[in-house]
């Protein structure tokens, strides 16, 4: 097969590097050598025009609205599995057949306790913490008691410690809203499914038997499944650069945490309902449309735009129709949130501001109220992610640490600073 070249020419001196093909979607040009062949650097805040890896796990084309999970589209998947198999479908490569599924689903099942000294990490916050801090610290601490697998050059420790996440974060984020709530952390149990489990250990008590409504909890396992992952998104790319140290999977998936908390990424439907919460009333709705198209306005419609698609998240679209089920479910077809948030984006996506900036509802658009109606505080929506994208990060790291081709991520900079100067006595300053 020929190998395209792209050619550069810098200081009257031409340089070739090799186009990279993948299997589908654009072309990288391979610039490892241009430092050592130009002395220069690339340069690109933001990483808008960079590949930072090769990757086989999920394809995102913008311009279609296409997300495939290891080729599956979105859709079918959101349809015809449950999380737990698109779990299995990500770290694996292939959905699971009968056995795979069962197994898979026993191991999880196996694991989602966590040690009763753990517990005592959430004494040291106060109950009103946001759950997002408590993720963080709790998750970095799981690397103070699994030191029986964190050799991150062992396959076997890179499966375990990913069964040991995925199934351990609905113990942990439950355990989360419990004490922040007062009441007693529920212990899992092994005879509900994944998510039903999770929905148990949040709102079920002590004092009597909790049994999830089937349509919620297949409504939150299909939330689970549109948030699993997303390709090279900022919070995977802190994971597989914390990764590239060495560092261990649990601190890694922690700085993942850290980093999905901010309102520009996974913090978004949090403050998406916060602002559907401030608009009010559909009357308001031209005001705040207004404020976000005011250059001099720091205002961002929350729950809108995205990097990479600049047609639709076909995840919105799947959202929203989660959010009609649950609604009708609960008797909340009137809900004023769900009514004023269907205004909104009839009026944005009609404006030519937002048709010209190709701004669409994203995933976090109507995830808030679905999760609110679920009965999920909005302080826990951002955890309730976390959850979900535990297993996309945890996929991708267990990927980058088996590259053969992996380094430490190291980038250079453009320099604008002070050039070498010599340090004065302080009385000639
Ligand atoms: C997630 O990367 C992923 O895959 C993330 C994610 C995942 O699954 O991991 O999909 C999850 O993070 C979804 C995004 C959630 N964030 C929000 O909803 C917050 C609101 N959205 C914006 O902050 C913004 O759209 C971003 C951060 C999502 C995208 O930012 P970009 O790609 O850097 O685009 P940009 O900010 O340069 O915007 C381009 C233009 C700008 O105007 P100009 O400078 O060209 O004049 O569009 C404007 C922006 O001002 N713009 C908006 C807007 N988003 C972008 N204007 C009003 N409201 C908005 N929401």
């Amino acid at each position: 097969m020929t190998t395209k070249i792209a050619t550069l020419t810098i200081d009257g001196k031409t340089v070739e590097f090799p186009v990279l093909s993948g299997s589908v979607g654009p072309d990288v040009i391979d610039i490892r050598s241009l430092y050592a062949k130009t002395g220069t650097f690339t340069f690109d805040p933001g990483f808008m025009s960079t590949a930072a890896c090769k990757s086989t796990i999920t394809y995102i084309d913008g311009d279609k609205g296409e997300l495939l999970y290891r080729g599956y589209p979105i859709e079918q998947l959101a349809e015809k599995c449950d999380f737990l198999e698109t779990c299995y479908l990500l770290l694996n490569g292939e959905l699971p057949n009968a056995d795979q599924n069962k197994e898979f689903h026993r191991i999880i099942q196996k694991h989602t306790m966590v040690h009763e000294q753990l517990t005592r990490f959430y004494q040291g916050f106060r109950r009103d913490a946001h759950p997002m801090a408590v993720l963080v610290g709790v998750v970095g601490a799981l690397s103070a008691f699994y030191h029986d697998a964190m050799d991150v050059s062992d396959e076997y420790h890179r499966t375990v410690s990913a069964h040991r996440l995925i199934a351990k974060l609905p113990t942990i984020v439950a355990m989360a809203y419990k004490y922040g709530l007062g009441e007693p952390f529920m212990y899992p149990r092994n005879d509900l499914s994944y998510t039903a489990n999770f929905m148990h250990m949040m709102f079920g008590t002590p004092c009597e038997r909790y049994e999830p409504n089937p349509v919620l909890v297949r409504a939150l396992d299909r939330i689970f499944i549109l948030h699993a992952d997303h390709e090279q998104n900022a919070s995977t790319s802190t994971v597989r650069l914390a990764g590239s140290s060495g560092a261990n999977p649990f601190a890694c998936i922690a700085s993942g945490i850290a980093c999905l908390w901010g309102p520009a990424h996974g913090g978004a439907n949090e403050a998406c309902l916060e602002m559907l919460e401030e608009i009010g009333d559909v009357s308001r709705v031209g005001e705040y449309v207004k404020r976000a198209k005011d250059k001099n306005d720091s205002f961002k419609l929350m729950g809108f735009g995205h990097r990479v698609y600049k047609n639709f998240d076909p995840r919105a679209k799947l959202m929203r129709e989660t959010c009609h089920e649950v609604l009708n479910e609960l008797g909340l077809q009137d809900d004023r949130l769900f009514k004023l948030a269907m205004a909104l984006e009839k009026i944005a996506i009609e404006d030519e501001y937002f048709i010209e900036k190709k701004l669409y509802p994203n995933v976090d658009f109507y995830s808030g109220i679905v999760q609110k109606a679920l009965g999920i505080p909005t302080s826990l929506f951002t955890g309730i992610f976390a959850l979900a994208r535990t297993v996309g990060w945890i996929a991708q790291w267990k990927e980058m640490i088996s590259d053969p081709e992996q380094k430490i991520g190291r980038p250079r900079q453009l320099f604008m600073g002070a050039t070498p100067r010599n340090v004065l006595p302080v009385d000639q300053r």
